[in-house]
């Protein structure tokens, strides 16, 4: 009774298995444009649809397109006028893209003989990274060096990853040394030799970045810092020892005089 069945169930897994399936890594930026389309097409095919699972578990068709018939949009209200689909080359394209966009859009299309061709785009919809701004906390400093901490702060930072670098220019380069630490925290030790260094960071998501930069001269040069407060302390102490100084002198000129006086009157 096995061998009737045999030749069914092979059917059935050649119509499930796909001939060729692929899955793309899309990132995109909200707000924009995005546009989805196959690397190669197949010939000859008869039917296509796109088709999406949102990260949201909704699931949608949203075109599909007979040869030689206009194309059939869905009504599905998630997307409403948000989709233009390019029969030319049978892209999707969504504008603007929106968060909850996100998920796995597939593109089967029938490529005759009951076997498909599928292609797979996993969307992910990204806020762009907004202007990091790097700040400086108070420092500690003590015989020529001090210890910074640099903090990176991206407003209504969204899955953003930070890299760090030093250069020798305001401007990145591609001699720019890369640092270890991937925190918006980055303890760096500035000492007197270290001038011409500028710290950048990089705020980033798989859609877009945004970096700054920090002069490094600047680091030890904030009121809490040694470097700033050793040349004030040093003022105070000058101040100190002129104001001892004034003192002495006065003292002597009154002495003088009053040792003169006495001297006069006892002549
Ligand atoms: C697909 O075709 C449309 C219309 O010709 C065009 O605007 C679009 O840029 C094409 N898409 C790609 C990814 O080339
Ligand atoms: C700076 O930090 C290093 C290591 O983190 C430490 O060894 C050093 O003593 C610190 N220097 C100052 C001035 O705090
Ligand atoms: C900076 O000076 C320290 C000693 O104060 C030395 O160990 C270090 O190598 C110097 N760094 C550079 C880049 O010249
Ligand atoms: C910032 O990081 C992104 C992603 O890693 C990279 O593409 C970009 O070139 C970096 N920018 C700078 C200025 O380093």
């Amino acid at each position: 009774m096995l061998g009737p069945r045999r030749p069914s169930l092979l059917f059935l897994l050649l119509v499930l298995q796909p001939v060729d399936c692929k899955e793309m890594e899309v990132a995109a930026i909200a707000g924009e444009s995005v546009q989805l389309q196959p690397v190669k097409l197949p010939e000859p095919w008869t039917e296509m649809t796109w088709e999406v699972t949102l990260d949201s578990a909704e699931m949608y068709r949203i075109v599909t397109f007979n040869k030689g018939d206009p194309p059939d949009l869905g009504s599905s209200p998630h997307f409403i006028n948000r989709v233009t689909f390019h029969p030319e080359n049978l892209s999707l394209q969504i504008d603007p893209v929106k968060k909850s966009d996100s998920g796995l859009y597939t593109l089967p299309i029938d490529i005759g003989g009951g076997r498909e061709d599928i292609t797979k785009f996993r969307v992910s919809v990204f806020e762009r990274v907004r202007q990091p701004n790097l700040m400086v906390l108070p420092a500690h400093a003590e015989l020529g060096q001090c210890n910074v901490t640099l903090s990176c702060s991206v407003p209504g930072a969204d899955r953003v990853t930070y890299g760090w670098s030093r250069g020798t220019s305001r401007i990145p380069s591609d001699r720019d040394h890369q640092l270890h630490g991937h925190q918006s925290l980055l303890h760096v030790v500035i000492n007197a030799n270290s001038s011409d260094v500028f710290y950048r960071c990089n705020a980033s998501n798989r859609a877009s970045w945004g970096a700054d930069t920090v002069d490094g001269k600047s680091l030890c040069d904030s009121p809490a810092t040694g470097f700033a407060s050793s040349p004030a302390s040093y003022c105070q102490v000058k101040g100190i020892l002129l104001l001892v100084l004034l003192g002495a002198l006065v003292t002597a000129i009154v002495m003088v005089h009053v040792l003169t006086r006495d001297k006069e009157r006892l002549d």
